[in-house]
């Protein structure tokens, strides 16, 4: 997937802006706050549907304005499709592509994926359960829209399973309920299970390469999944043992008042040469890991759907050492990138790659080149 052309209107800092951006690397350079991070977050809106730093529109929306828009033309399977969205105050976000409606996200991440890079990823690796589970959850639906559908089901179930919970109601045959609540909970979480089954394996086989490389051979990266049903291989298999310890928790769950059993209490191991990252890895190590896990990321996309995501980097391009800098403009060869930086200085290093290079400035851009754009 490529995007030829993107237009965008009062959207953040930009009353309007224009870009066609080169179709391997585009960077975007310029002092803090000039709205660098603005024109990724409009090319997420308008491939994801959705922004990587906030889920309130309303916010993205320039200060004043009743509306914005972003349209683009992008090239994906060697059709050339138009895109365009348009969010006003106080109504739904409309997105079209070829003048089409598009309804749901998931019709549109149908169409299209996008990787991101951004500072905050780094806590996948530093931070809670909850941010790894977020991870896999995110990759796996870029690759299955049917996980994506059952992950959200999932979660609307245990939420209202969670809230009978605190509120009890002991009028209601209860024990009758919460066990209707754990049969979907089971028959969709199986589908969760599985799926993380899978794609730890297919996550262990693909970094296995790129991480030798990111770290010059110096070091094996693993991936381990934390769950009570990590060994089983049969969909029917986990629902049943989901079933079962669905109502075995039963009791401790209305004790405790929330569900103590799930896969929403899964965790993602990550081991480098066979120790826990969180808790021996180096900020360096830990960087570099992610990186591979963006990569591997990219390459199962590409593996599976017919075609390339495009890929976001956020202000992390500069944090890496200059030998992963290297390896990771190797990496994403070919790959269309957008690509933000506070300072021009590390420009230099795509002197000999397919780039176009950008100053941001005043709510505009710049091309300055340097990079090999081919007249571009
Ligand atoms: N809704 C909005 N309307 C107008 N300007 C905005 C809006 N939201 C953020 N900004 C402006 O965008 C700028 C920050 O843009 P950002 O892309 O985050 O900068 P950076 O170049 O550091 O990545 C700030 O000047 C901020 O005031
Ligand atoms: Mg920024």
């Amino acid at each position: 997937m490529k995007i030829k052309e993107i237009n965008i209107k009062n959207f953040r800092n930009y009353p309007y802006l224009s870009i066609k951006p080169n179709e391997n690397i585009n960077i975007f350079y310029g002092k803090n706050a000039a709205g660098k991070t603005n024109i990724l977050e409009g090319i997420s809106m308008l491939i994801s549907g959705k922004s990587f730093r906030t889920n309130k529109d309303k916010e993205i929306l320039k200060f004043g304005e009743e509306f914005f828009q972003i349209d683009a033309l992008i090239e994906n399977g060697g059709l050339e499709k138009d895109y365009f969205l348009e969010y006003s105050q106080n109504k739904k976000k409309k997105i079209t592509v070829n003048l089409s409606n598009i309804n749901s996200l998931k019709d549109l991440r149908r169409q299209g994926q996008i990787v991101t890079f951004i500072p905050e990823d780094l806590e996948i690796i530093k931070g809670g359960p909850s941010l790894r589970r977020k991870y896999i959850d995110t990759a796996i639906s870029n690759l299955d829209l049917i996980y994506r559908y059952n992950l959200s089901k999932y979660n609307k179930i245990l939420k209202e399973k969670n809230d009978l919970l605190k509120t009890r109601n002991k009028r209601l045959n209860e024990k009758f309920l919460f066990e209707a609540y754990n049969i979907q909970l089971a028959s969709l979480g199986a589908y969760l299970v599985l799926g993380r089954i899978k794609f730890i394996r297919d996550l262990n086989k693909e970094i296995k390469d790129i991480h030798f490389n990111i770290s010059d051979g110096d070091e094996k990266l693993d991936f381990s999944y934390i769950s009570p049903l990590r060994d089983f291989e049969d969909i029917k298999d986990i629902e049943k043992e989901l079933i079962r310890g669905l109502n075995s928790a039963l009791e401790k769950d209305l004790f405790v008042k929330y569900s103590t059993y799930g896969p929403q209490r899964d965790d993602l191991e990550i081991l480098a040469n066979g120790r826990d990252l969180k808790i021996y890895g180096s900020q360096g190590q830990k960087r570099s890991a992610i990186l591979s896990m963006k990569i591997a990321e990219i390459s199962l996309i590409k593996k599976k759907k017919s075609s390339a995501p495009i890929l976001l980097l956020d202000d992390v391009f500069s944090e890496l050492d200059p030998l992963r800098r290297k390896r990771l403009i190797e990496n994403i060869d070919g790959i269309q990138s957008f690509i933000s930086m506070a300072e021009k200085k590390n420009v230099e290093e795509f002197k000999n790659i397919l780039a176009n290079i950008y100053l941001v400035k005043d709510s505009n851009i710049k091309k300055v080149n340097g990079g090999n754009d081919v007249g571009k």
